[in-house]
């Protein structure tokens, strides 16, 4: 039940001997991933075929960490050449601005980017720049816009001047509205403070559809370009991740795609036995399908990794959580749990008293670093007890003649240790959890690479506004929301 994974010189410890797994289930959850032909799969979409059926795409995400030379094809191109393109793209823009061959409009050096992205194009790049910031040094800060509350925005450009800040709008379909809002008001005080002519100087695009970015004043010399092929919650791979780029060196970039790569063969090749994602995904059918389990909690014991439980919500929620199959049947057993949770040992402070003696049980996944950032070596290990001890306490909780103290255990939990946080570590945890979530949409039977159910709500949101903005509901939508239009038009700030 445990694994260890190798990554360059550091490696992962990949712990689910407290899951409420034994040798008989083991196999026969082995036996369940055959039935499935979860490796068929697994080939399958690392070979570039459509295994997004509903939106007729392959799901290359794994192309995007590819090795320059190797051959990828999508309807007879080689995808893994125009990754290179892109990646070299990047590594020189990255250059030119750490380097200060790119200066800002008025001469000045670049100090700080600002991303501008939701979902996908905002939680991977963020929860990257977070962990690797307690390590490395960003020479260009970073700040992230992704609400379309203009508090949000509001806040980030008030600590920023505009002539040493370049804005990178970073938007898969670029049809996102709460992203084009923000860049909109983004643009306005670029030229407010710097005039209309140096906008297109301070922005930079990264999208597939190099088309659209015309109308928001990009240049077209300054879009990084993805693809269809990769999903946006499968995207910290691509050039999603260039806020980084230019935070950390391309070369940190590089290393974090060789932790994912490392994943993604370790993946490939492993026999189930030994095959981290394989196997987390496979208990993670056994707790939600078998055992009912309805959540999971992720518990990083590492500030680092303080933004994995949301960047994980949208990674298995958007995924999996869905109720028919590739086919449109209706799935018989649940799919995906809801994913929450935060940091520990905060956790234990607040949460943890329900995982531990509450009515339902909750799996939670652990996540810590073995090496320090820090010089605190003895607070870091009382960090790392009291992850070893959570665990411990939740599988064989403790009798007591009081039942309000006794603590029943047998509560599952998986433990993934990192030898260190580095750049490689960091990349292949990321890979490890997206190839876990296939494993499970492929016993479920779903496809994890569309996201339908996101559509309605944001055509809602846009025919509200538009009553919003005409002081009019519609008489055709329901009474509750009439009333709270009517409410909110009574209370609202105007222009
Ligand atoms: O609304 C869902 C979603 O499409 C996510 O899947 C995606 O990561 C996010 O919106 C942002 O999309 P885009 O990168 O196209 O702006």
């Amino acid at each position: 039940m445990t694994v260890e994974v190798e990554i360059d010189d550091h490696s992962m410890l990949v712990d689910a001997s407290k899951q409420t797994v034994d040798k008989e289930v083991f196999c026969e959850l082995a036996g369940l991933a055959a039935w499935a032909k979860v490796a068929d799969a697994r080939d399958a979409m690392l070979s570039g075929a459509i295994v997004n059926t509903s939106e007729v795409q392959s799901a290359l995400h794994t192309a995007l960490r590819a090795p320059r030379g190797s051959r990828i094809e999508v309807n007879g191109v080689n995808v893994v050449d125009d990754v290179w393109a892109v990646r070299d793209a990047i590594t020189g823009f990255a250059h030119d601005v750490r380097d200060g061959r790119f200066l800002g409009a008025t001469g000045k050096r670049i100090t700080d980017v600002i991303n501008i992205g939701i979902g996908g194009s905002d939680l991977g790049p963020a929860l990257v720049y977070s962990a690797l910031s307690t390590t490395i040094d960003p020479q260009v800060r970073v700040s992230f816009v992704s609400n379309v509350d203009p508090t949000n925005v509001t806040r980030v450009l008030a600590g920023l001047d505009p002539a040493t800040t370049l804005v990178v709008v970073c938007s898969k379909s670029f049809s996102t509205a709460e992203t084009l809002a923000n860049a909109r008001i983004a643009q306005r005080w670029l030229a407010d403070a710097l005039g209309d002519a140096a906008v297109a100087h301070h922005t930079v695009a990264v999208t597939v559809d190099a088309a659209k970015v015309s109308s928001s004043g990009i240049a077209a010399s300054r879009v990084l370009s993805m693809w269809s092929w990769v999903g946006g919650r499968y995207s910290v791979s691509s050039a999603v991740n260039v806020c980084n780029a230019i935070a950390f060196g391309a070369d940190v970039i590089d290393q974090f795609l060789g932790g994912m790569r490392a994943m993604d063969e370790h993946f490939a090749r492993e026999p189930f036995e030994r095959n981290a994602p394989m196997i987390l995904g496979l208990i993670g059918v056994w707790n939600r399908s078998l055992l009912g389990r309805g959540s999971h909690a992720v518990v990083p014991y590492a500030d680092a990794l303080g933004l994995l439980p949301s960047y994980l919500q949208q990674l298995e929620m958007e995924s999996n959580g869905k109720a028919v199959t590739r086919d449109g049947e209706r799935l018989s057993t649940e799919s995906s749990p809801v994913v929450w949770g935060g940091v520990g040992t905060n956790a234990q402070h607040a949460f943890m008293q329900l995982l531990h003696q509450g009515t339902s049980v909750v799996p939670v996944t652990f996540v810590g670093v073995a090496r320090s950032t820090t010089t605190h070596h003895a607070e870091h290990a009382a960090l790392v007890a009291n992850m070893i001890a959570q665990s411990a306490a939740l599988a064989f909780g403790s009798s007591h003649d009081d039942p309000a103290r006794a603590m029943p255990g047998n509560r599952p939990s998986t433990t993934i240790v990192l030898s260190a946080l580095t750049p490689g570590t960091l990349g292949a945890l990321i890979a490890l959890f997206e190839h876990v979530v296939f494993v499970q949409g492929c016993v479920w039977g779903i496809n994890s690479f569309d996201q339908w159910g996101v559509e309605l709500g944001k055509k809602m949101a846009h025919e509200v506004a538009a009553e919003l903005a005409s002081g009019v509901p519609s008489a055709s939508r329901d009474a509750s929301s009439i009333q709270l239009q009517k409410w909110y038009l009574r209370h609202a700030s105007r222009a």
